[in-house]
């Protein structure tokens, strides 16, 4: 991106993915390792952008001169999204959010009863981070969402890009392994409101979060 393209602009950024509690030494979580979201937050840093990474559970390291907030449950996610959303210019939620949690948290580790073979974990729905911040964004703001599908990539990524009020859908299919989950690489397809659609090569992640970085400043920023 060109050095100074997100000069002034205050960004939020998601990463990693989020843990929800079942006892004290078990949780629900996905296989995020932070890459994508860290990605953006550092091209829009080399942007100029003002940037707040909200981080969930990761296996890589931000970069130095970067606001960090470490969150662990949705719950905690969407909290710190909410708080600093008023005062920023866009979020990109790269995060894996868990749709469900579940309903209670044991205080103690749950026992195996040999009386009553196997168990039932009852899940209760989380909130939805991005499209809460879509149903109260102002005119001046923008959100650019990530779609992680294993099937009908465009036709998913498509629903929740109308759902959520996104400016930008990035869709990525993570049924393949050397692209989605983990990966350094990445394969994934632009979509706008307007219908337009652009889909990459398989490139890195950082070459990714280059093009999110342009499509904000170039595109959607000029449209504000
Ligand atoms: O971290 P890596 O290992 O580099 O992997 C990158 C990635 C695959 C995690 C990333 O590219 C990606 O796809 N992130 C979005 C994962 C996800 O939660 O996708 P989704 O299709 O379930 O959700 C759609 C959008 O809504 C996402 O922007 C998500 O952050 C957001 N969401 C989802 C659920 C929820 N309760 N609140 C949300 O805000």
């Amino acid at each position: 991106p060109t050095p100074q393209s997100l000069a002034g602009k205050k960004i939020i950024v998601t990463a990693g993915g989020t843990r929800e509690r079942i006892d004290p030494v078990r949780y629900l979580t996905n296989d995020s390792s932070g890459k994508m979201g860290v990605a953006v937050a550092t091209a829009a840093q080399q942007a100029g952008a003002e940037v707040t990474l909200i981080a969930g559970s990761m296996k890589v390291t931000p970069p130095t001169g970067i606001n960090v907030i470490s969150v662990t449950s949705t719950n905690d996610m969407y909290e710190a999204v909410n708080e600093q959303f008023a005062s920023a210019d866009g979020l990109v939620m790269a995060a894996a959010v868990s749709d469900f949690r579940p309903a209670t948290s044991a205080d103690h580790k749950i026992k195996k009863d040999k009386d009553h073979p196997g168990m039932t974990l009852e899940l209760v729905e989380n909130p939805d981070i991005v499209a809460t911040m879509g149903a109260k964004k102002r005119a001046d703001q923008f959100l650019v969402g990530f779609a992680a599908e294993t099937n009908d990539l465009k036709q998913n990524a498509q629903k929740k890009l109308t759902a959520k009020h996104l400016d930008l859908m990035v869709a990525n299919d993570v049924s393949q392994s050397q692209i989605g989950f983990n990966s350094d690489d990445n394969q994934v397809t632009f979509m706008w409101p307007d219908g337009r659609q652009q889909q990459t090569p398989i490139e890195s992640k950082a070459k990714v979060a280059e093009e999110i970085v342009d499509i904000i400043a170039t595109d959607i920023l000029k449209e504000k």
